[in-house]
């Protein structure tokens, strides 16, 4: 088995034990230019790694991005006695011998897809023990859409603490309408359903592109779905899934993180191994501002230019823009020649890396989940804390533009969703390292 633990991972981990502090240092100033590859979509495999569980076979996922969201999913998927082989971005999970156990909190609170168990146990074994999911701080999170599913399904409920333990004599179909067209309830009543008697009727349903992938994932096992990419999905139960291979797609939101470094600092900058239409919203905006980009095949070329239009933004479900871009894309705003808005419409609290980017010299007004930005802010660098993993990828945006060096601590956050970042852009000519603290 050859284990492909990138240099950044390791050090992750270890703060994790830990074992070593570290911080980001960047040098502001540096124009980037060469090619950026794209990995797969973080969003996609922290769903399709659980989903394996549910076939009774070995399922082989590729392109699984090397971050340490997909090995705190690893040490669950071991706790059930599945195996895990790895061929670099290869992995073959075995579930032939899955033990339904309790999965504890020190594992679930790892990160927020781990609740993404709770829907493929309940449909397989009808029983599961779970404890609140993590995830970045960025709201209160709530899982009440999951419960209702699952309830409208058949399963009874028990919360104690943080510890939920559902139950089903049998699932059955239902037809479920979502309050809010929530991507984690939506897979999680697919995967709950799936193996359930009966047809269940998900309305509202979430349409990013990562749910695309994961029907696909299903259907290939055997499972009965149908309209993936809309708002209403249909799954017909089955009474068994085998095994089957996938690809996760590429990260349209890591993608979409530098072509937003890009867009500032590209001296013909190439982001390879996109889908351009997965970002159509960004680039929508990114014309309105003016910035350079030329799209070809499944790559895009970024130019900075001197002066970018103000624009206004507000962040929405897919397809409209990501709230998962909407923190790198405020430090572009800070760029613009003139007022900018943006408004986080997806969670209640999105907006803690606000205070360090107005300490770096960007002149901001908050009022609620809006926020106004006044360009053309010249940007200075200094000691800032990550936040949560977009915050923080929107604060590396601005070390990279602003003058002089920047320290960003707390960075486990931004390892856990972007594979190799340092490497990715100390190649292309950012001046960039981890160092212990
Ligand atoms: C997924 O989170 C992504 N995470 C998030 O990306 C992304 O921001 C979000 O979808 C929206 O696109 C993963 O896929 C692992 P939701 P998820 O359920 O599924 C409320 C990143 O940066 N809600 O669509 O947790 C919720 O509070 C992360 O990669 C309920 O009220 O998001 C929020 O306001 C951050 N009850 C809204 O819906 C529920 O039961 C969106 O949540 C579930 C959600």
């Amino acid at each position: 088995m050859t284990l492909n633990i990138s240099e950044d991972i390791l050090k992750v981990s270890w703060i994790e034990e830990g074992m070593i502090m570290e911080k980001i240092v960047i040098e502001g100033g540096h124009e980037l230019s060469g090619t950026i590859t794209i990995g797969g979509a973080k969003n996609s495999a922290v769903a399709l790694i659980p989903a394996a569980l549910l076939a009774d076979g070995i399922c082989t996922i590729k392109n699984v991005p090397n971050i340490t969201d997909r090995d705190a999913l690893f040490d669950i998927v071991k706790l059930l006695n599945c195996t895990i082989e790895q061929d670099g971005s290869i992995i073959k999970i075995d579930s032939r011998n899955l033990e339904n156990k309790l999965i504890s909190e020190k594992l679930s609170v790892k990160l927020r897809a781990s609740y993404y168990f709770m829907g493929v146990l309940l449909g397989k074994y009808k029983h599961v023990e779970i404890y609140f999911p993590g995830g970045c701080n960025i709201g209160t999170r709530p899982i009440d859409l999951h419960l209702k599913g699952f309830k409208a399904m058949g399963a009874k409920v028990t919360k104690r603490g943080h510890k939920y333990t559902l139950n089903a004599d049998e699932l059955h179909g239902a037809e479920i309408n979502l309050d809010f067209a929530s991507v984690g309830a939506t897979i999680n009543i697919m995967f709950a359903a799936v193996l359930a008697k009966g047809r269940t009727i998900i309305n509202n349903a979430a349409k990013e592109v990562e749910i695309i992938n994961i029907i696909d994932f299903l259907n290939k096992m055997g499972a009965k779905i149908s309209g993936a990419g809309t708002d209403t999905l249909i799954i017909d139960g089955v009474t068994k899934l085998h095994g089957a291979e996938i690809e996760v797609i590429p990260d349209r939101i890591e993608a979409g993180t530098y072509i937003l470094i890009g867009s500032l600092l590209g001296n013909n900058l190439k982001v390879e191994g996109i889908i351009p239409e997965h970002n159509t919203a960004l680039f929508e905006k990114l014309e309105e501002m003016g910035v350079d980009f030329k799209i070809e095949g499944n790559s895009v070329i970024l130019n900075k230019c001197e002066h970018l239009n103000p624009v206004n933004v507000t962040t929405l479900v897919y397809p409209g823009f990501p709230t998962d871009l909407g923190q790198p894309m405020s430090v572009v705003l800070t760029q613009a020649d003139g007022a900018c808005t943006i408004r986080e419409t997806i969670w209640e609290n999105r907006i803690g890396h606000y205070p360090y980017l107005q300490k770096m010299g960007a002149k901001i007004e908050l009022e609620g989940n809006k926020a106004t930005i006044m360009g053309k802010a010249h940007l200075k660098g200094t000691d800032i804390n990550a936040t949560d993993l977009r915050g923080g990828a929107a604060l590396i945006l601005a070390g990279l533009i602003a003058e002089g060096t920047t320290n960003i601590f707390d960075i486990d956050y931004i390892l856990r969703g972007y594979e190799n970042i340092i490497h990715k852009l100390t190649n292309v000519g950012a001046k960039i390292k981890l160092e212990e603290i």
